[in-house]
């Protein structure tokens, strides 16, 4: 296998909310984790775990507490000048869980898919512009006699295509895909990760794929990131993730998963996590540490010696 190049490397980032009286939300608590050039990242884990702000910090939306975030070896937080931070901005893309609310329903499909090609000035004239924008509606599975239409025209699953080629139209390199099928229907959700999967082949693309279940993200993804409270528990590939599960807060995760035979689900025990059931000690020192190549478990020095006895 080709070495992997990182894209993104992201470390030991923090992004707290002041939320008055001296109090913070410690929403991103110390993360560590690379992205490779051309692969999915899942990140997953529980409603208000922190995974949106997670990806606004890395995209830069959010100037982080502290950490670092570098693409492609620059740090995305430091200052820079605004022909670098728009290059950057192109870069990266985001992708919403709502299309309907991230597109405004006041402009046609034309201009929203243009945009970005606009500001980034990526057409020369009119007509090179309406060329992109019918080739970005083909390329979506969509056709041009859509261009002129307006959002609420559109399905779930069609304006989740338009969201998609709005992000694609200033070729970005790595695009943030923030619970892109949590609102649609189960039997469009398959056809709109199987689009991003062939977008990806096609164009060499990184995606963080950001989900709240382990279904899905399980198809799309190569690595998956699990994340706690701000931080981020267990890091593997998809495979080992869901087979070799260490840390007991994924276990309760995929636990969760229902299974496609009644019988079976009927009969099979879901567990829950529960913190406490670590026994740390006060002041007890956690770290993300490596239990097999690849596989990444935040734990205690003494979870790190009796994890490693087990799955070795
Ligand atoms: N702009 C903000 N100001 C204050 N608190 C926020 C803000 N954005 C998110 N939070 C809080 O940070 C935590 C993580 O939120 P979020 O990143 O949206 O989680 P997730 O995407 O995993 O559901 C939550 O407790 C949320 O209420
Ligand atoms: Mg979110």
């Amino acid at each position: 296998m080709a070495e992997k190049q990182k894209l993104i490397e992201i470390k030991n980032l923090k992004q707290y909310f002041p939320v008055g009286h001296g109090q913070v939300i410690k929403a991103v608590d110390g993360v560590t984790f690379d992205i490779y050039k051309g692969e999915t990242l899942g990140l997953v884990g529980e409603s208000g775990c922190g995974k949106s702000t997670t990806g606004r910090t890395i995209i830069g939306l959010y100037q982080a507490t502290d950490g670092e975030v570098l693409f492609n070896g620059v740090s995305v937080h430091a200052k820079k000048s605004s022909q670098e931070l728009k290059e950057l901005k192109r870069k990266m893309q985001m992708i919403f869980q709502d299309p309907y609310a991230s597109l405004n329903p006041r402009m046609t499909v034309a201009d929203i898919i243009a945009e970005g090609i606009d500001i980034h000035g990526l057409a020369k004239t009119k007509e090179e512009r309406m060329k992109r924008v019918y080739e970005l509606l083909e390329t979506v599975g969509l056709n041009r006699e859509h261009a002129n239409r307006y959002p609420h025209e559109f399905s779930g699953g069609q304006r989740q295509r338009i969201g998609i080629a709005r992000a694609l139209a200033v070729e970005p390199e790595f695009i943030i895909a923030d619970e892109p099928i949590s609102a649609l229907d189960v039997s469009i959700q398959a056809q709109v990760v199987n689009l991003m999967k062939k977008l990806q082949r096609e164009k060499g693309l990184t995606y963080l794929f950001i989900a709240h279940d382990l279904s899905m993200v399980k198809y799309i993804s190569d690595r998956i990131g699990v994340m706690y409270f701000g931080k981020m528990v267990e890091l593997a590939e998809a495979e080992e993730l869901y087979r070799n599960p260490i840390h007991p807060y994924t276990k309760a995760l995929l636990s969760a998963i229902p299974l496609p035979d009644p019988e079976t689900e009927r009969v099979r025990r879901r567990t829950v996590y529960d913190p406490s059931q670590h026994n740390y000690k006060e002041g007890e020192l956690l770290e993300f540490r490596e239990i097999t190549p690849g596989h990444f478990v935040l734990c205690s020095e003494e979870e790190y010696k009796k994890y490693k006895a087990m799955y070795s």
